[in-house]
């Protein structure tokens, strides 16, 4: 490419002239990947599912550099989306990176993002070589975990840190609603307010153009039509289409519910193979999450069925979920990706669910190194007295087997404790729960 054109392409993604529209803070990621930038040497990952806000995330990081005193010779970003730019491979990485410094000439080691750079064949050699050299602190983002994670493997291991983007937390989602809880405490006299924003985010999810959008089905129509063609049939070079659909759509009607792959197969008459090699896809690039049963033997877990939780509760709705007859198992699917955000903050933790032979189950099982420190069963409706005993049953059963004398229950609106034989379960109102996990991050990671 000439140098003038990649020159245009470059004022157009960089403050250099105008500013870029960077969109509304995300500050728990943004603290986070400003932690990951400055206090290691390491190039940095942004990965995570479509449209879920990283080139956003990428663009505020670069603005909040140049607001902390760095100079703006000294980042760059470049969008290897932009369709302007042709053959995309190291040369052109070369050709930018000269083009920046005659036209720049950066003052300082630079700070370069490289947003949806898995667009880039051998992307990873060139920085690889950049970061030995000690030329540039290095960010880049893709939508492809497998992609990325496979390249990192051979070229970048033990030189990368990674940051996984998710549509927003239920804090972020009232945020973008011009919601302001600023703490615990501060939800007094707002509650019924936050409930219809919680129907709400569970209803249509919380991708943030949707959350910002009147058009919610539309846009999540289209999201799902461009992660079928553009990442899984054209980036894994499937040919059944019509059975990858199919198979999508079961695992989304099927959010938190237990699944083999023999009988998803089975119902859908596709070997067991296939369903097996398209789930392993669909998870490469965040769409759905399977879970393990809870076993101290590795094998066991690997070989027990899973649970399946969707990335965006709107995106199952979207494709035909019932949303009034399955809000129980939505709630459960918007607790399980509560605990993935944490997860993301906090990597060294692992989450299972847990049954027993006698088919009691508990939803989630987390476990910090070798000790499990929590438990959780999402029940919406908690009103029934069978129902109510019969999940306390379980839970109890549960933390014996696991000495643990803690556990929590999440439900639409009940509130209390009971306690039973030294065992306490807390039972707490959806929304609450998610809100009070939002803080206690807040306060680990002094935001
Ligand atoms: N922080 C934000 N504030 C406002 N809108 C956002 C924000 N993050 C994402 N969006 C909206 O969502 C869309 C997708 O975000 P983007 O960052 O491009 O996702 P990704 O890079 O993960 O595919 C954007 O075009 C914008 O409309
Ligand atoms: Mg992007």
């Amino acid at each position: 490419m000439y140098k003038n054109e990649i020159l245009s392409i470059l004022k157009d993604w960089n403050d250099w002239e105008g500013r870029q529209d960077i969109g509304i803070l995300r500050s728990v990621y943004l603290n986070r990947l400003e932690g990951l930038i400055t206090g290691s040497n390491q190039i940095i990952t942004i990965t995570g599912p479509r449209r879920a806000g990283k080139s956003y995330l990428m663009r505020q990081m670069a603005r909040r550099l140049s607001e902390k005193g760095v100079r703006r010779e000294n980042i760059l970003f470049v969008n290897f989306e932009d369709p302007r730019f042709t053959s995309l491979d190291t040369k052109l990485l070369a050709q930018i990176y000269d083009v920046y410094k005659g036209f720049l000439s950066p003052t300082d080691t630079p700070f370069i993002f490289l947003d949806e750079v898995q667009e880039v064949s051998e992307w990873e050699k060139w920085v690889r070589t950049m970061h030995e050299l000690k030329k540039a602190k290095i960010i880049v983002s893709g939508s492809n975990a497998h992609l990325l994670s496979r390249e990192l493997g051979t070229l970048l291991t033990g030189r990368h840190l990674d940051l996984t983007v998710f549509p927003l937390s239920f804090a972020e989602y009232l945020m973008f609603n011009k919601v302001e809880i600023k703490g615990a405490f501060d939800t007094v006299g707002k509650e019924a307010q936050i409930d219809g924003f919680l129907h709400r985010y569970i209803e249509a999810g919380s991708f943030p153009e949707v959350t910002l959008s009147a058009k919610k089905t539309e846009i999540l129509l289209n999201y799902f039509d461009d992660l079928l063609t553009k990442d899984l049939l054209k980036r894994f070079r499937v040919r059944k289409a019509p059975a990858m659909k199919a198979l999508i759509k079961y695992y989304f009607s099927n959010a938190a519910n237990l699944m083999s792959f023999t009988s998803a197969g089975k119902y859908l008459q596709v070997h067991t193979n296939t369903v097996e090699r398209f789930s392993g896809y669909f998870e490469d690039v965040y769409l759905i999450f399977l879970l393990k049963r809870f076993s101290y033997k590795v094998k066991e877990q690997e070989k027990s069925p899973r649970k399946i939780y969707c990335v965006d509760t709107g995106l199952c709705n979207s494709l035909g979920f019932r949303f009034s007859e399955n809000i129980g198992r939505l709630a459960e699917n918007i607790v399980f990706l509560a605990l993935k955000r944490k997860q993301m903050l906090e990597p060294q933790t692992e989450l299972f669910y847990w049954k027993d032979i006698q088919h009691r189950e508990v939803d989630f099982v987390i476990k910090e190194g070798l000790k499990v420190t929590s438990l959780i069963q999402v029940c919406w409706n908690l009103r029934d007295d069978k129902t109510k005993a019969r999940e306390l049953r379980s839970l109890r059963k549960a933390m014996k087997e696991l000495n643990i004398s803690t556990a929590t229950i999440i439900t639409e609106a009940m509130e209390g404790e009971e306690k039973l034989n030294g065992y306490t379960v807390k039972t707490v109102p959806l929304w609450k729960w998610l809100l009070a996990e939002e803080v206690a991050l807040l306060r680990v990671w002094n935001i």
